[in-house]
Parts: C-alpha cells; sequence; structure tokens
C-alpha cells in the first residue's frame, strides 16, 4: 500500500505588519477588544503580492524545503477563496510562475478548510494517477475583499500562504481523512462575485464582492465542528487523544481553541496557536502553522498530529499526519 508523506514545507508572508493599534485609528475598535475575544495581537497585509505571488513564494520554499526539482511535481492545488482572477485558477498562475511544466493544476474553493480539502484531493489523486509529487498550497489575500470600513470584521483577517510538498513513500504518512459541509448555511460567511447582470435578466442580483460574517454563528458552528472533527480522526485511525503530539487547527480565535481543549480535556500547550500574529488567514492558516512549527524543530519524525478546519460553505474536516521528515 502506497503512503503520501509531507515531504517540505514552506510558508510567505507580505512584509507590512499592522497591529491592532494601527486598526483603531481606522476604525472605532481598540487593542484591548481584538486581544480578548479573538487573540489576534497583528496581522500580515499585502502592499501590492497578489494570491498568485504569495502562493508561488511558499511553494518555492516548500520544494526548497523537500529537495526535489520544480520538474518533479506531477500535481499543484491551491485552496483560496481570494483568487486573484475567476479564470485562469490561481493553481495555473502559480504553475506558470515557478514553471512547473509537468504538473496538472487546480484550485478548490472549501475557504478556511481548503487545505484539508486539498491534501485529502492530492492524496487521492496521487494514489490513483501514480503522482509521485504534488504540491498543497494555501494562500489569500483577504485584505482585497474586506470591507475596512467594517469593525467586526476587518481586525480579524490577515494575508499569507503555506505550502507542503507531498511525496509518494514506504513511510506512514497522511491518515484517514474527514471532510464534510452544510451548503444549507452558505450565507453565515460570503464574499460574493459579479453581479447577475445582462441584457436578458429581468431581476437583476447586486453582490457585494467584501467579506460578510455572521460570527456569532460562525462560532457556534466552529465550536461544535471543531471537537467533532478531531473526535472523528481519533475514532478512524484507531487512537486515543493521548497519542497525538499536537492538534493544528485553523487560527480563527483563540476562544474557539480554548473551548477545543476543555471540551477535550486537553492542556492549552497541545494546539499549536500563531493567531496573535497572523490573525485569521483562512486557507492558509494551517499551512503557515506547520510551516512555523517546522522552522522552530517542533515537530519530530513519528510524531502524530491532526489539524483541524472550519469555514465558510459551511466546510470542516480534520486530517490526521504521522510526521514523517
Ligand atoms: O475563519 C472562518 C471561521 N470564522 C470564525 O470562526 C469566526 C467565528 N466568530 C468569532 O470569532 C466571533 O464571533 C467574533 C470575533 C467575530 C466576534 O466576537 P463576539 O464576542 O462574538 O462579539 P460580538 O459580535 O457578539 O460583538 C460584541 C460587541 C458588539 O457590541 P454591542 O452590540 O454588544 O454593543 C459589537 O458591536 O462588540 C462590538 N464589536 C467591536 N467592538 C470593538 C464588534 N467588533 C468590534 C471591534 N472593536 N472590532
Amino acid at each position: 500500500m502506497k503512503e503520501v508523506i509531507i515531504g517540505g514545507v514552506g510558508k510567505y508572508t507580505p512584509s507590512r505588519k499592522v497591529t491592532n493599534e494601527q486598526l483603531s485609528n481606522m476604525v472605532d475598535t481598540n487593542d484591548e477588544w481584538i486581544r480578548s475575544r479573538t487573540g489576534i495581537q497583528s496581522r500580515y497585509v499585502s502592499s501590492g503580492e497578489d494570491t498568485s505571488n504569495m502562493a508561488a513564494r511558499a511553494s518555492l520554499d516548500a520544494i526548497k524545503d523537500a529537495n526535489i526539482s520544480i520538474q518533479d511535481i506531477d500535481l499543484i492545488v491551491v485552496a483560496t477563496c481570494t483568487p486573484d482572477m475567476f479564470t485562469p485558477s490561481t493553481a495555473c498562475l502559480v504553475q506558470g510562475i515557478i514553471g512547473a511544466e509537468n504538473a496538472v493544476a487546480f484550485d478548490i474553493g472549501a475557504a478556511c478548510s481548503g487545505f484539508i480539502y486539498g491534501l485529502n484531493v492530492a492524496k487521492s489523486l496521487m494514489i490513483t494517477n501514480n503522482y509521485k509529487n504534488a504540491i498543497v498550497v494555501g494562500a489569500e489575500n483577504l485584505s482585497k475583499s474586506i470591507d475596512w470600513k467594517d469593525r467586526s470584521t476587518c481586525v480579524l483577517f490577515g494575508d499569507g500562504a503555506g505550502a507542503v510538498v507531498l511525496s509518494i513513500s514506504d513511510t506512514k504518512g497522511i491518515g484517514h481523512s474527514f471532510c464534510k459541509s452544510d451548503g444549507t448555511k452558505w450565507d453565515a460567511i460570503t464574499i460574493e462575485g459579479n453581479d447577475l447582470d445582462s441584457p436578458f435578466v429581468k431581476d437583476k442580483i447586486i453582490r457585494n464582492s467584501k467579506l460578510k460574517m455572521k460570527g456569532n454563528e460562525v462560532f457556534k458552528f466552529a465550536t461544535s465542528t471543531i471537537v467533532k472533527s478531531i473526535n472523528k480522526i481519533l475514532e478512524d485511525n484507531n487512537l486515543n487523544i493521548e497519542d497525538i503530539d499536537y492538534i493544528i487547527p485553523h487560527q480563527a480565535n483563540t476562544r474557539i481553541i480554548d473551548y477545543a481543549a476543555k471540551k477535550l480535556k486537553l492542556p492549552i500547550d497541545k494546539f499549536y496557536i500563531n493567531i496573535h500574529e497572523y490573525g485569521n488567514t483562512s486557507a492558509a492558516s494551517i499551512p503557515i502553522a506547520i510551516s512555523e512549527m517546522h522552522e522552530k524543530k517542533l515537530l519530530k519524525k513519528g510524531n502524530k498530529i491532526i489539524l483541524v478546519g472550519f469555514g465558510a460553505g459551511l466546510t470542516y474536516g480534520a486530517t490526521l499526519i504521522n510526521w514523517a521528515i
């Protein structure tokens, strides 16, 4: 039985760091509110880099870490809800920038759960199509989709990208995954597209291209699905929570992570948390966290890690990773 391991990781964040203090000069907010309600102290914001540039830089970083050639990449999957364009896909733009001419490239739209969905899809394709190496990227330029006058959302999000190289191996790698969605709650978080308007449309639909979120509703969904997803992964992989070395959750709010730790009776340091520095970077948050942990040498070969995400759609999911490098 073939295994798929994470063979390299990388990340990229814009150089501009924006503090809570700076935002309090733009909207009616303050550092105390943002810190105590979310855990966020700063976020990186693009000064012009778009999603594809950030994704490409994170990919090159991961390819270097995996010590493989760009020509060895068979598949590029980019998870994003802030693509540069409707078409072509951000993954095709990344392919062009890095010159991965042997790859097939496409995007996944599952918002903050996109990286988990992407890992799942890439692993399945690698096994069925005999691909040897893939890149899965989570990349977001949320700052272009934020209403900078809306204090209830503009303080929450940040820009950046994280990437992993997946490789076929004999070593144990990505375990059972779990992905789920609930499309009846589609309007809990939205970034809408073009207006529905043409000479043939009688009742136009005017759409709002700025991010809108029903924060309280999403908070309730997030606290219940984070615990449910972790438990499902333990069950499907025949593991106990004590077998897990780290949980890397989507970074949306430290209060969501605190809730999960309490419910699962786990010390908070089992969860990797970096939201204070990055804010919520949607699909990028989990691969940025993995990359940061790898840089800090926190991950040891043989470690068991659960990745868990939740977000617009509504979508959620989790994956077991046996750390192999
Ligand atoms: O990544 C995708 C998944 N996303 C999530 O998981 C996000 C889930 N939701 C959340 O994390 C939280 O619901 C938020 C951080 C978005 C909001 O926190 P909250 O504790 O639920 O606050 P709230 O929306 O209930 O607002 C409480 C008060 C309100 O004032 P009143 O009505 O009580 O007078 C808001 O107007 O806080 C006010 N408020 C602010 N005050 C200062 C909202 N935003 C701000 C702000 N600064 N930036």
